[in-house]
């Protein structure tokens, strides 16, 4: 019911040119895949030209953050109303790199995923703990408290809606992906609270992927377990073939 969804998060990475380049590639390798929702992620300055370059394709675009208001004195940022002209169909909301560095909290989350709803871009909302977090014991709740005040005052429709990534940070960027039973624990229990706080219809279409080194090796065995429902890709996404495998083989995987 839930097809595969793959998503690469490029983070400050690729030109306009480059990204371009790179969107041509992807589209031919992927131009038989149907059964996987399959997203790119470029900087805000790509956007536009990425969109361009895969329209009419099986590709979608995210932007990797917004701002709340529609438009306003707020220089450097971007509304949700642009990101959608721009031709994006989703965003990523709450990475923990803007959580970390750019000082984002789950009162910031929630505010951009309303200001996405009302624009009708999709969320891809991330969550995860720290490794003192882990190492504490305090992976499910920290969860908890992310998802409760994340999705604040969502409705079940709205939540049926969202992507979630589950992204634990000693993960990202480190080679260090999560094992299966780690991400499966996790995810289960997302899934757990989403149907106890939104309902079983809200619970079972929300999409919960995902993120932290995800490779073309490892890909197979985190997507077979039953509530990850794809992968929010980082260094791996860079390179078309390697990004083009993960697509592959999460599709293999999924059936
Ligand atoms: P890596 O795949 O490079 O670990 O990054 C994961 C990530 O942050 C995706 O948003």
């Amino acid at each position: 019911m839930r097809i595969p969804f793959i998503a690469g998060n490029w983070k400050m990475f690729k030109t306009v040119h480059e990204a371009v380049v790179f969107v041509k590639e992807l589209k031919s390798v992927v131009k038989d895949v149907a059964d996987v929702e399959i997203v790119v992620a470029p900087p805000f300055t790509a956007v536009h030209a990425v969109a361009e370059a895969a329209r009419n394709s099986n590709i979608g675009v995210a932007a990797q953050d917004l701002y709340w208001e529609r438009e306003g004195a707020f220089t450097g940022e971007v509304s949700a109303p642009m990101i959608k002209e721009a031709g994006a169909e989703y965003v990523i909301i709450g990475h923990s790199e803007r959580r970390r560095l750019f000082g984002e909290t789950d009162a910031t989350v929630n505010r951009k995923i309303v200001a996405a709803i009302g624009a009708n871009l999709a969320s891809i909302v991330c969550v995860g703990e720290s490794l003192e977090e882990r190492e504490r014991d305090e992976t499910l709740a920290v969860l908890d408290r992310q998802i409760k005040d994340g999705l604040d005052r969502l409705t079940a429709e709205q939540v049926a809606d969202l992507v979630i990534a589950y992204e634990p940070v000693w993960a990202i960027g480190t080679g260090r992906n999560a094992t299966a039973a780690q991400a499966g624990e996790a995810h289960a229990h997302i899934r757990t609270r989403l149907r106890q706080w939104f309902g079983g219809d809200a619970a079972d279409h929300c999409h919960v992927i995902y993120g932290g080194s995800v490779k073309p090796d490892n890909i197979r065995e985190l997507i077979a377990e039953p509530d990850v429902d794809g992968a929010l890709v980082g260094g791996a996404s860079l390179d078309v073939r390697g990004f083009g495998d993960i697509v592959n083989k999460s599709r293999q995987a999924a059936v």
